[in-house]
């Protein structure tokens, strides 16, 4: 039967409305109550309050199609079936109706005329066998028996036991549904307890009864709930007979831009293909979020950068060069609009951070490839260094799973344990910037801070350009977010003054202008008119950056390539820092 994604939304939500359940709007992809997950990955998890005996303000029978994201199995996307964000359908009873009635309704459901209209011989069901916590759930058994389910098409499994990620919260026995898709038995014993892909899940009953402690216990919960989930994406793959969720309507869209921009086909491209469709799909949803999640180094805005990061690699490897983020994003902002109106409100911040992130590595990714595939012309064995993955991360932004990645396209491994002595060595420094005891100079060599370095020395040449050559640089503090900035001058700048300042930097940064260095004895530095603020802490030969005719600094570095790089600077303070030595505090963005 062929099933559109807006049909089923529309068939399971009217059901169940139908039954006397009230629709609510799809939570955040943050979870609100949750501090231990990054993102919401079940339909159940912003309802978790409500399981466990809060009231809730729409009542005790709830359905809705919740946005979310799971990460777990993020190196598997690219083969047919792996998802990094999905749409959960569900439908719950706080303390209201328990199995008879849940089981009732997912059957009728799945096999009326009216709604999936599903052959009743193309489904199984697998019910919970029992452990030393939790009794056999024997009454499911004889529930779907009830319905008219021949003995055969159902079985008892150990693992019909669900509880979030965690481990910890509202949990209990399970049913599962299975639709049978014709292909032949794999063995004699072929059941939906095997994985040959005969037998797909398409929906999960789960009877929410206890809750399980830290320490591993279940204790009976005060009601009795019901938490259903539906796939969306899995179930319109399995209903329409297509051997990938990349086959079905939700992509059709995405696919032929793709295949218009880079000239190639989805067929012969599937990996790459895959991981854009995905991998963008996830990134539009994190950042219309109304969480503001921005890629960063950290919690989800890292997940965002390494699906971000990714993306662009694969949009390279399939030669698209120019900008197509904005148009693509937009595919999916269009289509999901009606479902998940914050897309369109947050449409702006999508495309700006889209293109921010863009920007800032598609110019480290060249330079971190080449250095790559410098490296490993010169390995004498299967395995690049942890030093070296560690230089591709922190000088050129590769997440480490990328640098893997890339590392098995070359049928290369990575050594984790020595990338993750670097980074914890590389954490204990930037804890100790963080704490400020970092002073002067440069706080560590990512590529962030290297950024701010080189604005160091733009920002030195505006201000001898508007105040004279006086003034020179009096402190200068930098972590990966921010630049501080002290200088010479006896008045406080006015809000044009700070504009000019700001502007002229800009200025500077749009000239795109080469960032070179050579190593040259420091009298003839000197009388080159290079500045150097530290004069003592030179030796013989230094080293002084020049940045066409815009900047000459004695300066240890290292700097970017080139200022264009820099993105856009801001000034976000300005104030006394002692007697006649002002300070900015600037960003860039
Ligand atoms: N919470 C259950 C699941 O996600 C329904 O499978």
């Amino acid at each position: 039967m062929k099933v559109t994604p807006d049909e089923l939304r529309c068939k399971y939500l009217e059901f169940f409305k139908d039954h006397n359940h009230h629709i609510i709007p799809s939570s955040s992809i943050v979870p609100e109550n949750d501090p231990t997950v990054l993102f919401t990955t079940a339909g159940m998890h912003p309802l978790v309050p409500y399981l466990l005996g809060e009231s809730h303000p729409a009542g005790n029978r709830l359905t809705d199609v919740q946005k979310c994201i799971r990460t777990s199995d993020i190196d598997e996307v690219g083969d047919a079936s792996h998802l990094t964000f999905f749409e959960m359908l569900g439908n719950w009873s706080l303390g209201d109706y328990f199995k008879k009635e849940a089981i009732n309704y997912s059957y009728e459901f799945l096999t009326s005329e009216k709604y999936l209209n599903i052959p009743k011989d193309r489904l199984y069901f697998t019910v919970f066998k029992g452990n030393s916590f939790a009794p056999k759930d024997t009454e499911s058994y004889e529930i779907w028996k009830s319905l008219g389910v021949k003995e055969d098409h159902i079985f008892y499994l150990e693992d019909n036991f669900w509880i979030l990620g965690s481990g910890i919260g509202p949990c209990g026995p399970d049913t599962e549904m299975f639709y049978d898709t014709g292909k032949p038995a794999c063995s004699d014993s072929c059941s939906p307890l095997c994985d040959c892909g005969k037998y797909l899940e398409i929906w999960n009953d789960v009877f929410m009864e206890y809750y399980k402690k830290e320490d591993g216990t279940l204790e009976k919960l005060k009601k009795k709930n019901v938490d259903t989930g539906m796939g969306l994406e899995r179930t319109i793959t399995v209903l329409n007979g297509l051997d990938s969720v990349y086959d079905s309507d939700l992509f059709k869209s995405i696919k032929m831009k793709l295949e218009e921009l880079s000239h190639l086909t989805y067929k012969d491209n599937l990996n790459s293909f895959r991981i854009i469709m995905d991998h963008l799909r996830t990134s539009t949803f994190i950042l219309a979020d109304d969480h503001g999640i921005t890629p960063s180094n950290i919690g989800a805005g890292y997940v965002l950068r390494r699906l971000l990061r990714r993306l662009i690699r694969h949009l390279k490897k399939l030669n698209i060069n120019e900008y197509v983020l904005n148009d693509l994003a937009r595919i999916y902002i269009e289509e999901y609009q009606d479902i998940y109106p914050e897309l369109k409100k947050n449409e702006e911040v999508v495309y700006r951070e889209l293109e921010k992130e863009y920007n800032k590595f598609s110019k480290t990714l060249k330079d971190g490839e080449r250095l790559f595939y410098k490296t490993i012309k010169h390995l004498d064995n299967d395995t690049l260094s942890g030093k070296d993955a560690f230089k591709l991360f922190d000088t050129f932004g590769f997440p480490i799973e990328m640098t893997e990645e890339l590392a098995h396209e070359n049928n290369l491994k990575v050594n984790i344990a020595e990338f993750n002595e670097c980074f914890k060595e590389h954490q204990e420094k930037s804890r100790t910037i963080d704490a400020g005891s970092f002073k002067g100079g440069l706080a560590d060599h990512s590529i962030e801070s290297t950024k701010y370095h080189t604005l160091a020395h733009l920002l030195l040449a505006t201000l001898q350009e508007i105040y004279g050559k006086d003034v020179v640089q009096k402190g200068c503090n930098i972590t990966t977010e921010r630049i501080r900035f002290d200088f010479n001058c006896d008045h406080k700048l006015t809000d044009e003054e700070k504009q000019r300042v700001e502007d002229r930097v800009n200025e500077m940064i749009q000239t795109n202008t080469p960032v070179t260095f050579e190593e040259i004895p420091y009298e003839q530095a000197k009388k080159e008119g290079a500045h150097g603020t530290f004069d003592s802490k030179y030796g013989d030969i230094v080293k002084v950056y020049t940045i066409g005719n815009l900047s000459k600094e004695i300066c240890g570095g290292p700097h970017v390539e080139n200022t264009g790089v820099l993105g856009h600077f801001k000034i976000v303070k300005e104030e006394s820092s002692s007697a006649g030595v002002r300070r900015i505090k600037g960003i860039l963005e």
